[in-house]
C-alpha cells in the first residue's frame, strides 16, 4: 500500500516521526545505499553527529566570507566578459565548485576542463537519486554510475583523501598548524574513522554523495529564484532588492517555498504504525510526502499560496520556505548554507549570514543579470519537478 500526504501539518508530523524510515532511494543503493539520507536509527545519529560539526555557523559565516566570493567571481568573469550566459549552466559551475569545497573533492588543476569532468560526473551520480522513477534499461544506468564512481574515486577522491591524510599526520607529529586542516566534510569522517570505522568504498560514495546533495538542490534552486525575481521586477525597482539584501533573501525563501528541489519525500514503516485515521501501515507500505503540495497549503499560506509573496504573513513556527528542507532527522543538514540565517526585525544587513544561493542571486543581479529576450527560458517538463533546462541571461553592466 502506498499513501501520499499533501496537507503541510500532517507532512510535518510523517517526517519528525522515528519509527519511519527512509525509503525515497531504495532502487539507487549503487551509491545511496549507506549514505546518510539511507541511514537510520543510531548508525544515522552518530555519521550525522561528525558531519554537523563543520555545517555549523561559524563554519557557514566563515565560508561566505573567505571562500565563496572568491570563487564566485572566477567562476562569473569569464561569462561576464562575453556578456551573456545560460544561467543553467553557470549555475552548475558556481555551485559545483561551492559543494566541492565543502565537500572535499580538490580541483587541483582549477581548470573549465577539469570543472566539466566533475560536472558530467555529478550529472550521473544524479540518476542514482531518481533511478527508481527511471525510464529504460536500468541495468544500463546502473553500469554508468558505476563507471563514474570508479573515474571519481580515481581522479578526485583518492587524491583528496591523501592530502588531508598526510595534512592530519603532519598536525600530529607537530609539523603544521591545525589552521592548516581544509575544514570539510572529507576531512572531519578522516579525523573521526577510529569511532565511524567507514570502509574506503563508503567514504568515497559519502563524499560524491555530499556533491550531489548540495549542488543539485542548489543548482535549481537559483534558476527558480532568479526566474521568480525577474519576473518581479516586470512591476517592482530592481532597488527593492539591491538596496535590502535582507529582502532579497525573503524572495529567495518564498522562491525555495514554492519549488522545492525534492518535491517528495518518501518514508516506510519500521514496525506496524498507525495513521491519523487509525490505519495500519507495515513494512512494505509506502508513505509518500508530497512537499510541493504541502508548501502551497492555503490553510497555512493562504488563499495567495500558489503566488510568489515575499511579505506574507506565516503561522508561528512555519518557516517561509515550508518543508522544502524536510523536517526531522532527515532535515537538511546544509539548510544555512544554501538558506542562510533567518532574517529578524533587528538583524544587521552588514554581517547577516545570507546563504550562497541569496549571495549568488545578488552578485548577478548587481552585474545587471536578465533574461535574454530572443531566446526565453525552457522548462524540463519531463519530471514533475519542473525544473529549467536552460535559461539564457544577458549581462547589462
Ligand atoms: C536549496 C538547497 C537545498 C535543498 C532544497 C535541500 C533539501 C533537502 C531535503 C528536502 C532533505 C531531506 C530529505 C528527506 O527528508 O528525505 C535534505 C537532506 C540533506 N541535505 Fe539538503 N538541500 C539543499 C542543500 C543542501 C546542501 C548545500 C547540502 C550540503 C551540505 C545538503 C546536504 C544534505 C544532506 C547531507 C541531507 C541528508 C541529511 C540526513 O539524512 O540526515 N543539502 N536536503
Amino acid at each position: 500500500m502506498a499513501i501520499t500526504i499533501k496537507e503541510y501539518s500532517s507532512a510535518g508530523k510523517i517526517l519528525r516521526q522515528k519509527d519511519l524510515r527512509q525509503a525515497l532511494y531504495d532502487a539507487g543503493e549503487v551509491l545511496m545505499k549507506k549514505v546518510l539520507v539511507n541511514l537510520h536509527g543510531n548508525e544515522h545519529k552518530s555519521r550525522r553527529s561528525v558531519e554537523s560539526k563543520i555545517l555549523q555557523p561559524n563554519f557557514f559565516r566563515w565560508y561566505e566570507k573567505e571562500v565563496f566570493s572568491k570563487t564566485l567571481q572566477e567562476t562569473i568573469y569569464p561569462y561576464l566578459k562575453e556578456g551573456k550566459a545560460d544561467l543553467v549552466d553557470l549555475a552548475y559551475r558556481i555551485l559545483l565548485n561551492l559543494t566541492a569545497d565543502f565537500s572535499g573533492v580538490d580541483r587541483p588543476k582549477k581548470t573549465a576542463e577539469e570543472t566539466g569532468r566533475l560536472l558530467n560526473l555529478l550529472r550521473t551520480f544524479g540518476k542514482a537519486a531518481t533511478l527508481g522513477q527511471a525510464k529504460g534499461d536500468k541495468k544500463e544506468i546502473v553500469k554508468e554510475i558505476e563507471d563514474a564512481l570508479d573515474e571519481f574515486d580515481r581522479d578526485f577522491y583518492k587524491p583528496s583523501k591523501k592530502r588531508r591524510l598526510k595534512i592530519i599526520k603532519n598536525i600530529d607529529d607537530g609539523l603544521t598548524a591545525k589552521d592548516d586542516l581544509p575544514k570539510d566534510i572529507l576531512t572531519e569522517l578522516l579525523k573521526n574513522q577510529d569511532n565511524l570505522k567507514l570502509e574506503d568504498e563508503f567514504l568515497m560514495k559519502e563524499t560524491a554523495f555530499f556533491l550531489l546533495a548540495g549542488a543539485f538542490t542548489s543548482i535549481h534552486t537559483l534558476t527558480h529564484s532568479m526566474h521568480e525575481l525577474f519576473e518581479r521586477f516586470k512591476s517592482n525597482p530592481r532597488e527593492e532588492v539591491t538596496d535590502n539584501p535582507l529582502f532579497l533573501q525573503k524572495c529567495i525563501h518564498e522562491s525555495m517555498r514554492l519549488h522545492p528541489s525534492s518535491p517528495t519525500a518518501m518514508r516506510r514503516p519500521t514496525c506496524p504504525f498507525h495513521l491519523d485515521n487509525g490505519e495500519e501501515m507495515n513494512e512494505k507500505d509506502t508513505i509518500i510526502v508530497d512537499l510541493m503540495s504541502a508548501n502551497r497549503d492555503e490553510s497555512i499560506f493562504g488563499n495567495d499560496a500558489e503566488s510568489h509573496n515575499p511579505n506574507r504573513d506565516l503561522p508561528k513556527g512555519v518557516p517561509p520556505y515550508g518543508l522544502s528542507f524536510g523536517k526531522g532527522m532527515h532535515a537538511c543538514i546544509g539548510l544555512n548554507l544554501a538558506a542562510g540565517a533567518l532574517p529578524k526585525e533587528n538583524s544587521d544587513s552588514e554581517t547577516h549570514q545570507y546563504g550562497i544561493i541569496t549571495l549568488t542571486a545578488k552578485k548577478l543581479i548587481e552585474f545587471g543579470a536578465s533574461p535574454d529576450p530572443d531566446n526565453p527560458g525552457i522548462v524540463d517538463t519531463s519530471t514533475i519537478r519542473n525544473n529549467w533546462s536552460s535559461y539564457p541571461i544577458l549581462f547589462k553592466n
